[in-house]
């Protein structure tokens, strides 16, 4: 299976996190600041990270860039995402950006896969749970980095 990685980061802790889950599966990472619409469309499985910046805000190279992302043909593709933030000083908008990247990519018709329970966090709200699960794989590398290794091992098998 044919994967990319688009990633943004700013202090490098969701770069880190997608060059992980790319070495476990052999994908492609391409930072979004420099990802065309082909980068989005030419895979099997599209797999998108981002870190919550401001309260709840996409991360800076995202938000310069959604127009790539609704310039891409998603639809029928398999997404899958990730999010980075901390839930500690953030409780009320954990990982909240990907909430807006998971809005954005239903809209444009991908199918996204890959949810997780939210047991074993501990913010108060976050624009990622749906019906009560996050719509991807959230990590806390400010908090929690100790159980990120198992959160991603156990998200790619279930993906995989
Ligand atoms: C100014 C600022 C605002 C932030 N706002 C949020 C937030 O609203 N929600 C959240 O979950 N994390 C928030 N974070 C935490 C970052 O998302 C987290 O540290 C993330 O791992 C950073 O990823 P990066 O190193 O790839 O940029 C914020 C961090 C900073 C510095």
């Amino acid at each position: 299976m044919n994967v990319t990685i688009i990633y943004g980061s700013d202090g490098g802790a969701t770069k880190a996190v997608a060059s992980r889950i790319a070495k476990k599966i052999q994908a492609r990472t391409v930072n979004v600041a420099a990802a065309k619409a082909a980068d989005f469309e030419d895979c099997d499985l599209l797999i998108l990270g981002a870190p919550t910046y401001g309260a709840g805000d996409l991360q800076s190279d995202w938000e310069a860039n959604l127009d790539t992302l609704k310039a891409a043909n998603l639809n029928g593709k398999k997404v899958a995402l990730f999010g980075t933030g901390d839930q500690v000083t953030y409780a009320e908008s954990f990982v909240d950006a990907m909430g807006t990247l998971y809005d954005q990519v239903v809209a444009q018709g991908g199918i996204v896969v890959g949810f997780t329970d939210t047991d074993g966090y501990e913010h108060s709200a976050s624009t990622a749970e749906r019906d009560g699960r996050f719509v991807g794989l959230a990590l806390d590398q400010d908090n929690q980095s100790s159980q990120s290794d198992k959160r991603i091992t156990a998200w790619i098998s279930h993906l995989m």
